[in-house]
């Protein structure tokens, strides 16, 4: 039997504490203007002392839950996308399993994209119910990048917070028998994902288990990274649409990873999408990495802005480099 996904529901947490950039202007050489200018972030969400990855996971995978009226006990495959697990191992994914009271048995594993977190945990946990290894899956991307952080860096400390998404996806029967029907049915229609390690230096955490034995901090070659990011979500967005025999009109919304707005707003001018079709959150989350997509998502689920039928369009690049899309009837 033929499988697809279905999109149940999404879930999102933020951590209570929010800093303004007016705070961190206040120890930085750095302005409200700005960042504001540069990125269009005006504040991000980070986490309390003691507030770990694995507590926003559970946060965020409830919500999704109870958006999807499913119960722990229904889920048989959890993936957590995230680059700040809370030890070098076991998985986070493991201790949310086990907090959640997500069966004991069910596989549970971490995927580490980066900021293509969510879309490569997504495509993971699609395959599995698409060749039907699985039935419903948690999929979450959960960070918190405010713990890798240099915070004397001002080049890249303004940049980040800390969050979680989750979504819930459920296999059904598929008896579409072309690739038109398939796209017309709800569900996910495809995922792309690829990585290019000539540019693992671009963007990068100085430390780790078998280099320095220590977490070490997050450095980026900004101008450069965007300059790939423009380039890479061009092509992969044109690859999802291609591979459906779509056009951008076809778009109702695109919810990008949300590094910074100018990236966002050239993407939603390629695509001619008026900007009230692009979910925006960058301004008050920040770059939240693996759970910046699935926190727009939960956003524009929850306030009714995304409406069953609708086509959408997700994309994010990251670390690695890495970059990929989704393309979902909602
Ligand atoms: N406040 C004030 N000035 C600053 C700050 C700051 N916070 N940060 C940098 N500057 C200065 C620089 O020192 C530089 O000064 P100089 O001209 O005297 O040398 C000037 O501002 C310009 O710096 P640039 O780095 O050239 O600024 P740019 O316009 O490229 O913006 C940014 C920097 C925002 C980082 C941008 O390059 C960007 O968004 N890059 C992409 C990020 C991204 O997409 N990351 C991918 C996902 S993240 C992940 O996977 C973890």
């Amino acid at each position: 039997m033929k499988f697809r996904s279905i999109v149940l529901g999404c879930g999102g947490y933020l951590p209570e504490r929010v800093v303004g950039n007016a705070e961190l202007a206040e120890r930085l050489d750095t302005t409200d203007e700005w960042i504001v200018q540069r990125t269009g972030i005006r504040q991000r969400h980070v986490a309390r002392p003691g507030e770990l990855t694995s507590d926003l996971a559970v946060r965020a995978a409830e919500n999704a839950l109870e958006a999807a009226g499913r119960r722990a006990a229904d889920i048989d495959l959890v993936v957590v996308a995230t680059a700040t697990p809370d030890n070098t191992f076991p998985a986070t994914a493991a201790k949310v399993q086990a907090r959640l009271g997500v069966p004991s048995g069910v596989p549970a594993f971490d995927v580490q994209a980066v900021c293509t977190g969510f879309v490569y945990a997504l495509a993971c946990a699609d395959n599995f119910l698409r060749c039907g290894q699985a039935k419903r899956a948690l999929v979450i991307g959960a960070e918190t990048f405010s713990r890798i952080l240099d915070w004397e860096d001002r080049g890249t400390c303004v940049l980040f917070g800390d969050g979680a998404g989750a979504m819930v996806i459920e296999a059904v029967p598929s008896d579409a028998i072309s690739y038109e029907e398939d796209a017309r049915e709800r569900g996910i229609l495809s995922t792309h994902l690829h990585a290019d390690g000539k540019h693992y230096n671009l963007l990068y955490v100085d430390g780790g288990p078998s280099t320095t034995g220590s977490s070490g901090f997050l450095r980026m070659e900004g101008k450069e990274v965007f300059r790939h990011a423009v380039a890479r979500l061009a092509e992969v967005v044109d690859e999802a649409l291609a591979a459906h025999g779509m056009k951008a009109s076809d778009i109702d919304w695109l919810v990008p990873h949300q590094a910074n707005r100018r990236i966002i707003d050239g993407m939603g001018r390629k695509l001619g999408l008026a900007a009230d079709r692009v979910v925006i959150t960058i301004d008050r989350h920040a770059n939240t990495s693996a759970a910046s997509v699935p926190l727009a998502l939960a956003e524009a689920a929850a306030d009714g802005r995304i409406k069953p039928g609708q086509l959408v369009l997700l994309e994010a690049m990251g670390g690695g480099l890495t970059w990929g899309a989704a393309l979902i009837r909602w």
